[in-house]
């Protein structure tokens, strides 16, 4: 074979390494069930719910933004962003001061404090049985698709210790705490501002995502440009040993 015929092996390689991989991300599921209260939801090959399409976009600033005060209000008194700094998000969301400054003051922090949780830790493992987890990674661990399913997905149950059940995670120990604002604004609002939460949850899992993709783009276009010049070289090289 051609070091040409293997360079575009190697390409042809890499492409479905990175089709196998998002093949693999869409297969993220959402459940077995469906909350009562929910929109039906296609079913996949193994008989189980897919997760709703997150309304994500990383350039958002203003929806960004709007997910920060929504966090720091309905989420932060239990979740943690442990690997979050007040002072990155404010640089890179252009949070303005007064904003900042009433953060700062719900959580008697500092700017170059990490976010952490309100609720001290034993409080909270007495009032739920269980901690709730640092959210800074979950986007990437679940998906921002199946954030958005759970925070959409709470039904009334009154077997459980907050008469709330969810259908993503089931008997899981969170009360729905949104349940008041879905109330005040109604549905469409209602999901508009847990895309804001979700889109806020997924930058926070990877501040520099956007940078990241330009480069890979750069870096790819690179490396085709830079195939030209290196067919050539070996041609030039081979030809009179052939
Ligand atoms: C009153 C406390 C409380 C508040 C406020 C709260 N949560 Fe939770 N949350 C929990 C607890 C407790 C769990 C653990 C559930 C379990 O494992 O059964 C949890 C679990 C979760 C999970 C599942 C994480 C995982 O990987 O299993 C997500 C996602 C989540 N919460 C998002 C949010 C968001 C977003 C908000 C704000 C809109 C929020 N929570 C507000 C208590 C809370």
């Amino acid at each position: 074979m051609t070091s040409f015929a293997k360079y575009l092996c190697a390409l042809f390689f890499l492409f479905s390494g990175l089709a196998i991989n998002s093949a693999y991300a869409a297969e993220i599921q959402c459940g077995k069930t469906l909350a009562p209260n929910a929109l039906p939801s296609p079913k996949n090959q193994y008989g189980e719910y897919e997760c709703r399409k997150a309304p994500i976009d990383i350039t958002d600033k203003a929806s960004l933004r709007r997910g920060a005060e929504l966090f720091m209000n309905q989420c932060a008194s239990c979740h943690a962003l442990k690997y979050m700094r007040y002072e990155r998000m404010a640089k890179d969301l252009s949070i303005p001061p007064e904003q900042m400054k009433r953060f700062l003051q719900l959580s008697n922090a500092k700017i170059n404090d990490d976010i952490s949780a309100r609720i001290a830790p034993d409080l909270q493992l007495k009032m739920f049985g269980t901690m709730p987890p640092d959210l800074t990674l979950t986007a990437r661990k679940r998906s921002p698709d199946w954030i958005y399913t759970y925070l959409l997905s709470f039904y009334p149950d009154s077997t459980r210790p907050f008469s709330v059940n969810n259908a993503v995670l089931p008997d899981t120990a969170m009360p729905n705490v949104l349940d008041s604002l879905h109330q005040q604004v109604g549905d469409q609002a209602f999901k508009a501002q847990v895309g804001d939460i979700v889109n806020f949850l997924n930058y926070a899992a990877e501040p520099h995502q956007h940078e990241r993709k330009i480069y890979g783009i750069f870096v790819i276009l690179f490396l085709l440009i830079f195939l030209i010049p290196v067919y050539l070289l070996h041609r030039e090289y081979w030809k009179d040993v052939k």
